[in-house]
């Protein structure tokens, strides 16, 4: 049965036999390279964790220069990941130039961490509609009220814009601006890793050549 880890469990792990630790990577199929992902993010919800689907995204801009910030993994199927922004915001920017992307999800509760490279597109306008009009009204309005990454006066600005788009479509259904959208990210690796004591970690790493999945140990 699935546990939350704490630090103390791990001190009070010194008493036992290190392989009495059973391999989490047991599942994992070449085949659904991306399937262990979504069981973790799905365990992370059922337990009740805080954002199970954050993730770190680093991207490159078109001098070399690195950018990271936190999203939400808001797609998953079985060769990309998703998530949703604004096209105009400087993450955007950076995949328009450069399209590679690198991400690491973690749950701590659960000493799991997963890493992933890829390259990303700009996600379909079906899927941004659906997810968008999925949303509550409120975070709609946001979402027309900011022109993400750019320079924002005060808040009472950005208030302002919140309130001309509350009135602008009051008892109307709040269109998808056009200027915010998703990128999906067709995976090339994926890292799996799971804590252990002793700091005997487990990494399973699994890279796509071509159309092939192949699965690598790696020492923690
Ligand atoms: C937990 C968390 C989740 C976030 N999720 C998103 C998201 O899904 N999309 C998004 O555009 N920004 C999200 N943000 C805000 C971004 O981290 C970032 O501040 C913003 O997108 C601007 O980034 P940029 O200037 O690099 O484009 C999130 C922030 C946090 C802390």
């Amino acid at each position: 049965m699935l546990q939350i880890i704490t630090p103390s469990q791990y001190a009070m792990a010194s008493t036992q036999n290190i392989d009495d630790y059973e391999s989490q990577f047991t599942t994992i199929d070449l085949e659904q390279p991306l399937q262990l992902l979504a069981n973790w993010v799905q365990e992370a919800k059922d337990l009740g964790i805080a954002e199970p689907d954050a993730m770190n995204l680093a991207t490159v801009d078109r001098d070399g220069n690195p950018h990271n910030r936190m999203v939400l993994m808001r797609h998953i199927n079985d060769r990309e990941i998703g998530f949703f922004t604004n096209l105009e915001s400087n993450k955007a920017s950076e995949i328009f130039a450069t399209q590679r992307t690198s991400s690491t999800l973690w749950w701590p509760q659960l000493g799991r961490q997963v890493r992933i490279e890829g390259t990303a597109t700009e996600m379909p306008r079906d899927m941004v509609e659906e997810y968008y009009q999925s949303r509550p009204r409120n975070s709609k309005l946001a979402a027309w009220a900011s022109k993400q990454s750019t320079e924002l006066a005060s808040m009472e600005r950005l208030h302002q814009e919140f309130r001309k788009y509350e009135a602008e479509f009051s008892n109307k259904k709040v269109p998808t601006p056009i200027f915010w959208g998703g990128f999906t990210i067709l995976v090339d690796k994926i890292e799996y890793w799971y804590g252990k004591p002793f700091r005997l970690h487990e990494r399973i790493i699994l890279s796509k050549h071509k159309n092939n999945w192949s699965k690598t140990r790696l020492y923690p």
